[in-house]
């Protein structure tokens, strides 16, 4: 047998058991018998075990090893990488809902002791105003400066609260909530917002709604910070047991290059979110004529 035959035989030893000792036995009688092949391996067990083929070589019958080697190799390689693909998933279902719950346990924290003792140095901050004396003009006007910081301190505090657990997302549905929040963007960004939300809400389930509400945030943050327009619209349909959102702006669309190295993480976290509640999520984008974000979840 030709040595170039022995080290490919060789080679696929090495590759099928995945050791490097996986002998091939340079015995003269293997490399010249005519009758046959006398292939000796050492498999990765414990105990160690001889494993003999005898047969006679030609081209076909190593063509069929090989090709059997390859088969075993690559389902144990699929197997492997679905695997890894579910852990991947149940990873990041986890660190979204741990997420969220951190996110829950802040805006309390915010709420109820950040926000009580703000209004308490505001409360304190008005008697000790009214216990300077008038001709004290300075003191006064310093202490009416403080005083409106503290009510801004609230305010800020009150709208993070809010944007880490909209509380009205679960008093109040996820209409009132969409609607809430399109408001506060305007405030804050000064983009007008129309929000159409058709149909009834009540019974979608919570992990639904905070899937929609945290995909509109994301998609509004997403036209503020690179559509650079004026107006957005929202629109939230509840039809055929499917709830489809869509987020759109009329602004420059996504640039071709941003989708082959995706940068940031909202669109990344669109798609996720939308995975974990099983539904779809589309992007439509046309250079200067806008975006549209679409999502379909079944509820
Ligand atoms: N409404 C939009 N108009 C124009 N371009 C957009 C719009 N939404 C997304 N893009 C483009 O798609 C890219 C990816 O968006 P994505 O939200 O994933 O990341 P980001 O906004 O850049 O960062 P992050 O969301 O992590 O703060 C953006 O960088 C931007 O170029
Ligand atoms: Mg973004």
């Amino acid at each position: 047998m030709a040595m170039g035959t022995l080290s490919f035989v060789q080679a696929w030893a090495h590759r099928w058991t995945g050791r490097r000792d996986a002998a091939v036995p340079a015995d003269p009688d293997f490399c010249r018998s005519p009758a046959g092949l006398a292939l000796l391996l050492r498999p990765p067990v414990p105990m160690r075990t001889t494993i003999r083929l005898s047969t006679r070589l030609t081209s076909s019958s190593i063509t069929a090893v090989v090709a059997g080697l390859l088969a075993r190799n690559l389902k144990r390689r699929v197997l492997q990488s679905r695997l890894a693909e579910q852990e991947v998933r149940a990873l990041s279902e986890r660190l979204i809902n741990v997420q969220e719950e951190e996110r829950a346990r802040l805006a309390r924290e915010l709420h109820d002791d950040i926000s009580q003792q703000v209004a308490a140095l505001s409360i304190g901050m008005s008697n000790l105003k009214r216990q300077i004396p008038q001709q004290q003009g300075d003191a006064r006007e310093q202490s009416d400066r403080i005083q409106q910081k503290l009510v801004h301190v609230a305010e800020s505090i009150r709208r993070l609260s809010h944007e880490l657990h909209p509380a009205v997302l679960e008093y109040s549905g996820l209409a009132a909530a969409l609607r809430t929040y399109c408001s506060e963007f305007k405030l804050l960004t000064g983009i007008r917002v129309s929000l159409q939300a058709d149909g009834s809400f009540e019974s979608v389930p919570s992990p639904v709604a905070v899937c929609i509400y945290r995909i509109t945030q994301e998609a509004l943050q997403n036209v503020a910070k690179h559509a650079k327009v004026a107006e957005a619209e929202v629109e939230l349909i509840r039809s055929d047991a499917t709830l489809c959102l869509s987020v759109s702006d009329h602004g420059p669309g996504i640039k071709p290059s941003c989708g082959a190295t995706p940068v940031g993480l909202g669109l990344a976290s669109i798609r996720e979110r939308t995975r974990l509640v099983n539904g779809t999520f589309e992007i439509q984008s046309k250079p200067e004529q806008g975006t549209t974000v679409l999502v379909r979840i079944p509820a």
